[in-house]
């Protein structure tokens, strides 16, 4: 896993620096002791790691840096409940991380938390039996005023490789038909799209409840286990079809 990593970055920091020797140090490439810096020619320094227990401040400033439109197509929290209802949703979150059901990454720009991604739906760490097909879903989002750096691209990257790293057989996601930016980066990175899924998801980006509509968006998919292509597909169908009921 740590060689993937570094070569994931690497070459990101190779588009980014240009000339400049691109830094990077991965200290620590277990999906659940993830921690990964790295500095770009400016001299702006990045750094990835799980978020853990008394993280939630660090999530409110992540959220606080995600405009409307941004909260509506990144919507696995309940934003529009109040700050102390959010902090609990934040700490089931991290918890989830802990007993390693989501494996999840804090995006740091210096000491501020700018970007928050993820493989969520992995199974207890008490599962003796996985999923067969194993599919978790991906999520992320990346603070506002740091889209079009090149970072949600790195990002579902280094997820594919946690992912390669668990042995999953496949990643899956979904996203509105108007997200052209998640698109094009899930394109990008080897996701092709099966199909339309239902979904619950706030009505509009000023809505107020987290999910008091039902849209549909591209489910899109990356099998990792080729062997299991035609299973991973099955059971994408199937959820699809069962949405509609
Ligand atoms: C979607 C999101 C994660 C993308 O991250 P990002 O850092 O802005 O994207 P990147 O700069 O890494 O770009 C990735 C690719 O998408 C392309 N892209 C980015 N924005 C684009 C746009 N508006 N139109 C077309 N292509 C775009 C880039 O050119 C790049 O392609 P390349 O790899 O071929 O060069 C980020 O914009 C975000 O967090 N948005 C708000 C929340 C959200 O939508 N989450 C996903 C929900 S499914």
């Amino acid at each position: 896993m740590q060689s993937d990593l570094e070569s994931i970055i690497n070459e990101y920091l190779g588009r980014r620096s240009g000339d400049q020797a691109p830094r990077c140090e991965v200290s620590s490439a277990d999906p659940w002791h993830f921690d990964v810096g790295f500095s770009l020619a400016d001299g702006a320094v990045y750094r990835i790691r799980n978020p853990r227990p008394g993280d939630e401040a660090a999530l409110h400033e992540f959220a606080d840096q995600l405009g409307p439109q941004s909260k509506w197509l990144f919507c696995p929290f309940p934003w529009g409940d109040s700050q102390e209802e959010l902090t609990a949703s934040f700490g089931r979150a991290i918890q989830r991380t802990v007993s390693r059901a989501r494996a999840a990454y804090l995006l740091l720009h210096g000491v501020r938390s700018i970007g928050y991604f993820y493989l969520t739906g992995l199974g207890e760490i008490s599962d003796v039996r996985r999923p067969d097909p194993w599919v978790p879903e991906l999520g992320i989002g990346i603070a506002d005023a740091y889209h079009g750096r090149g970072l949600g691209g790195l990002a579902v990257r280094l997820l594919q490789v946690v992912g390669r790293d668990l042995g999953v057989d496949a990643i899956e996601l979904t996203t509105h038909p108007q997200n052209v930016a998640g698109y094009h980066t899930y394109l990008g990175a080897g996701f092709e799209q099966v199909g339309m899924l239902r979904i619950d998801a706030p009505a509009s980006p000023d809505a107020t409840a987290a999910a008091d509509a039902r849209r549909d968006e591209r489910q899109m998919v990356y099998v990792i286990n080729t062997a299991k292509r035609m299973a991973v597909l099955e059971h994408l169908a199937q959820q699809r079809a069962e949405a509609l009921r």
